[in-house]
């Protein structure tokens, strides 16, 4: 077993850790600050080839695994975890259905579009009355001639008004539960597509989250994707890989505290208890890290990934906020002043454990899959 990382994904690392000091970072206070989309940072991505991490070269993409991507979102959340997650969600849930589930048409249509940024892709699963229960969202795809007409409104939109392609889900057929329920492409500004509301965050004020509203929405059959009443089978799997890029996030956030705390105890002197709590926060960190690099590792080669993910997902974002909090704690008031990256990080950590399936959910996942028959 090698527990180094190939050339290839060092190689990556080191190039994504380049833009996100020199291009990322820079914006990460005044995006906080200001709560405005990091268009600078965003561009950078995009000139770098990082909205196509995922996507095959033969669609325009770089054609890497989900290792690097890991790898990529960890870079960028250490500089701003607002870019990260903007970044994290065009790649995997807003492009990944597409990749996975989309017939070459499809594929031919949206993944060039979507490697160099022209569209940045968003994912539409959650309602007002369907959060962690998925399963049970009213959106209505009601069957009219040749295509669909779409009906409800979605929340929790990451990239919401920013985002030229939305993955949404809706219920096509009778069934009242997952058999009920398909996938469409549907680009931002087909007709009675709109924003609703924008919510104000407590962190991770840099990406747009809100409504989308769907009054009337004519889509061709063209644009479903799978097959009628695969929808949740896609949302479900897209969310598996989504769950090791918010561990990617997770652990940018985190190592950005230990890195910044280790700099203000070297500079001020430090104790035997901020030490100790140095050594635990470092000390998990490396676990978490092996958690989602493991898990990443298992999807990159195909192989069974759901439980490792939620596992992965489930402990980087809890390390994250634990890190956080203990970074806050060892600087003191520093850290709690407002426009401290310390207590930015505490903000901004928060979220992860509540989006792409709260940590309730994956102990839910978990413990199904550890329970399952045979
Ligand atoms: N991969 C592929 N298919 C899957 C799957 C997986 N991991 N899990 C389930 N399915 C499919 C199966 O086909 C299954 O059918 P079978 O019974 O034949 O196997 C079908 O889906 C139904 O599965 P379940 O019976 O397990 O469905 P459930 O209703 O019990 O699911 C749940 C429960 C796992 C908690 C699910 O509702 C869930 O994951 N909820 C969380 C949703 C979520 O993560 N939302 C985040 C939205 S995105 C976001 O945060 C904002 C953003 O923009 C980032």
């Amino acid at each position: 077993m090698d527990l180094e990382l190939a050339p290839e994904h060092a190689g990556f690392r080191a190039a994504v850790r380049e833009i996100a000091q020199s291009a990322v970072q820079p914006w990460a206070a005044e995006v906080d600050r200001e709560h405005r989309f990091p268009h600078e940072a965003v561009q950078a991505a995009t000139q770098s080839g990082l909205m196509g991490v995922l996507i095959p070269q033969e669609y325009g993409g770089a054609g890497l695994d989900a290792l690097a991507f890991a790898l990529c979102i960890e870079e960028l959340a250490t500089a701003c975890a607002s870019t990260a997650v903007i970044v994290d969600v065009h790649n995997s849930v807003g492009t990944e259905p597409i990749l996975l589930f989309g017939d070459e048409q499809q594929k031919r249509t949206w993944l060039p579009r979507l490697a160099t940024g022209e569209l940045l892709g968003a994912f539409a699963l959650s309602e007002p009355s369907s959060g962690s229960d998925a399963a049970s969202l009213k959106t209505t795809a009601r069957r009219d001639g040749g295509g669909y007409v779409l009906n409800g409104t979605k929340v929790f939109i990451t990239n919401i008004g920013r985002a030229g392609l939305y993955v949404v889900f809706a219920r096509s057929g009778s069934d009242e539960r997952a058999a009920g329920i398909s996938a469409f492409i549907i680009p931002a500004e087909t007709r009675g597509v709109r924003a609703g509301q924008v919510f104000h965050k407590m962190g991770l004020h840099g990406s747009p989250t809100g409504e989308l509203v769907l009054e009337d929405v004519r889509v061709p059959a063209a644009n479903r994707l799978g097959a009628e009443g695969e929808g949740f089978t896609v949302a479900m799997r897209a969310l598996d890989s989504g769950r090791i890029g918010i561990s990617g996030q997770a652990l940018g956030i985190a190592r950005a505290a230990v890195e910044e705390v280790s700099a203000m105890m070297r500079e001020r002197g430090h104790g035997q208890g901020d030490d100790f709590t140095l050594a635990e926060a470092a000390a998990r960190l490396e676990s978490a890290r092996l958690l989602a690099y493991h898990a990443a590792w298992l999807c990159g080669r195909g192989k069974p990934f759901t439980r490792e993910a939620s596992m992965s997902k489930l402990h980087c974002t809890d390390t994250a906020m634990q890190i956080a909090i203990d970074a806050l704690q060892i600087a003191g008031e520093d850290g709690a002043i407002s426009g401290s990256s310390f207590e930015r990080h505490v903000r901004d950590a928060k979220a992860l454990q509540i989006y792409e399936g709260s940590n309730q959910v994956q102990r839910v996942v978990i413990a199904r899959e550890l329970l399952k028959a045979g």
